[in-house]
């Protein structure tokens, strides 16, 4: 795209610059580094200057970043191809704004809804509604993508302020996700809440079948124990559950955007009314942001520009997200969701094909861990892996504040080490400490040799509470978003996935043995072939 050519030939003159010097400039830490509430973005340890985020934020102007901002918030069908609206940000407007799409405020309906869940959650918290057997003690969402990830991340996120009943969640098809959950549950203290914006999703409508007719076994009005998260009334009714506990919401929420509406409900079941409150607050707290933020000091802006560096401009193909908070250990899969769902396209808005990459491959784990996994590679291997670290200053545990502190230091050190690296010099000096001479101690040195100069960003927050999680989610969003709009693409449509899907329920009767597969290819043959031999055998 010709639009990044000339940040390629900025990128191209300083590849081989060490970024340690780039602190030789006494404002690069005012420069590369952004506030939003009591959050900060660390983006120093990059290997951009100011030439370079003035031409970023030059593509992000000329690429109509704000009036397309504008017109999410207004409420525009900017996702054009299903010709929506992308509205979810409705969901957490607690202010009384109005939001309007074709001319109607939603809001009184996204209140409305709000309300219902906030009596249902109290309710079930509070022993008034009960299962057969009593209280409900467990929460059991089945859901998948976007109807799993959010409220299953959010929910260990913030286990804290975890005071209702026990939640759990179902996505896989895989029989074995549902037998090892309900193995945990007692029919009659359960409450089954089925998630899925369509109710065609056929994981979830299989696993709640059969949660059904575990519910049947024991239970004798089942549907009673049903709560459904969808904007297809008529389907959950047809599945038999009350309508009054169906928490409907319209098809301007994507789904890897809903938890912050009736999808988040295992979420205010298990946190209470009031901390789902503070989680909308800080979605809300980084909407004004993004909105009033000039783009030079704007969170989201800064992040999905750091990201096109990395990804678009210097062809680093994939980005780590490495929360140092155990509980985030299901951000990454969250991210992977909202990021490669969104903007893992290959076509731009007007059809045209795009002849650059519009998304990265993310992935990661919480630090420690992984860096007794795949640190290695990230430190050593050939590959440069941006890394986006995040961290709390304190923990939740008060009695535990050593190990915070540890926690803290690894992350603060991983991110030195990135960029420090260390010389053959130094690596030679360790090893002729340790009385190594000649050419063992060269070839020794070699394999401690650090380059360095691996770019990595910090975001950093008081403590992980609903609120600042809110912030964290919302800002990934918009960065998402961001990247999107610059690139040209609709972050809001997934047709990547349906060929997939079609194909899955052609080959169900091929698996079954039921219908001939001499239209398919070799390769798809001898695999069934494989399943139908080893079940005769093992049967
Ligand atoms: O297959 C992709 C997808 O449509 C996701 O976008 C969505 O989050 C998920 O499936 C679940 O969809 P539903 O909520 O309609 O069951």
């Amino acid at each position: 795209m010709e639009k990044f050519d000339k940040l390629r030939q900025i990128a191209k003159r300083h590849q081989d610059r060490r970024i340690l010097d780039l602190f030789e400039n006494d404002t690069r830490m005012q420069q590369f580094t952004c506030r939003a509430d009591e959050m900060l973005f660390d983006f120093s340890k990059t290997n951009l200057d100011a030439e370079g985020l003035t031409a970023l934020l030059g593509l992000a102007q000329s690429a109509g970043v704000e009036a397309r901002l504008d017109a999410m918030f207004a409420g525009e069908k900017i996702n054009e191809t299903e010709g929506r609206a992308v509205l979810h940000t409705a969901l957490r407007n607690l202010s009384g704004d109005p939001v309007r799409v074709d001319g109607q405020d939603v809001m009184p309906g996204v209140l409305g809804t709000l309300a219902a869940m906030e009596n249902f959650a109290d309710a079930l918290r509070e022993g008034r509604i009960q299962g057969q057997g009593g209280a409900i003690r467990d929460v059991i969402n089945i859901g998948i993508g976007g109807s799993d990830l959010g409220p299953a991340m959010a929910c260990r996120a913030l286990s804290p302020y975890a005071d209702g009943p026990r939640t759990h969640f179902v996505a896989n098809v895989d029989g074995a996700d549902i037998t090892d959950t309900l193995r945990l549950c007692e029919p009659e203290t359960t409450l089954i809440i089925v998630a899925s914006k369509t109710f065609t999703t056929i994981e979830t409508i299989t696993n709640a079948e059969t949660a059904l007719r575990w519910m049947k076994s024991k239970v004798s009005k089942p549907g009673k124990q049903f709560a459904a998260l969808s904007s297809s009334v008529e389907k959950t009714s047809e599945f038999g559950i009350p309508a009054d506990q169906v928490f409907g919401f319209e098809d301007w929420v994507g789904g890897r955007y809903s938890v912050w509406g009736p999808i988040g409900l295992s979420l205010m079941i298990a946190i209470g009314p009031q901390n789902f409150r503070a989680f909308l607050q800080g979605g809300a707290a980084m909407d004004r942001h993004f909105r009033n933020a000039p783009l030079s000091e704007n969170m989201p802006v800064l992040l999905a520009l750091v990201g096109l560096w990395h990804h678009q401009i210097c062809g680093y193909a994939t980005r780590a997200v490495l929360p140092y908070d155990q509980r985030l250990a299901r951000l990454p899969a969250y991210f992977q969701q909202l990021e490669m769902e969104s903007n893992g396209k290959s076509v731009s808005m007007s059809g045209a094909g795009l002849d650059i990459a519009a998304g990265p491959i993310v992935w990661g784990e919480p630090g420690t861990n992984g860096q007794h996994a795949f640190y290695q590679l990230i430190h050593q291997g050939r590959q440069i892996v941006p890394c986006e670290f995040m961290v709390g200053a304190e923990g939740h545990e008060a009695d535990l504040g050593h190990h915070q502190d540890l926690l803290l230091a690894n992350c603060l050190a991983q991110s030195e080490a990135l960029m420090t690296g260390r010389s053959l010099e130094v690596a030679r000096a360790r090893m002729a400490s340790t009385g190594l001479i000649g050419d063992e101690l060269e070839r020794q040195a070699r394999h401690r040799v650090f380059a360095g100069n691996r770019p990595s960003t910090t975001l950093i927050y008081p403590r992980l509470t609903p609120f600042v999680l809110g912030q964290v989610i919302a800002l990934y969003e918009h960065r998402v978003f961001v990247e999107g709009v610059i690139m040209g693409i609709n972050s809001f449509d997934q047709w990547g996935v349906e060929l997939g899907k079609e194909l899955a329920t052609a080959l169900g009767p091929l698996v079954r043995g039921e219908a001939d597969a001499s239209d398919k290819d070799p390769s798809t043959r001898a695999l069934l072939a494989y399943i139908h031999t080893a079940r005769q055998t093992t049967s």
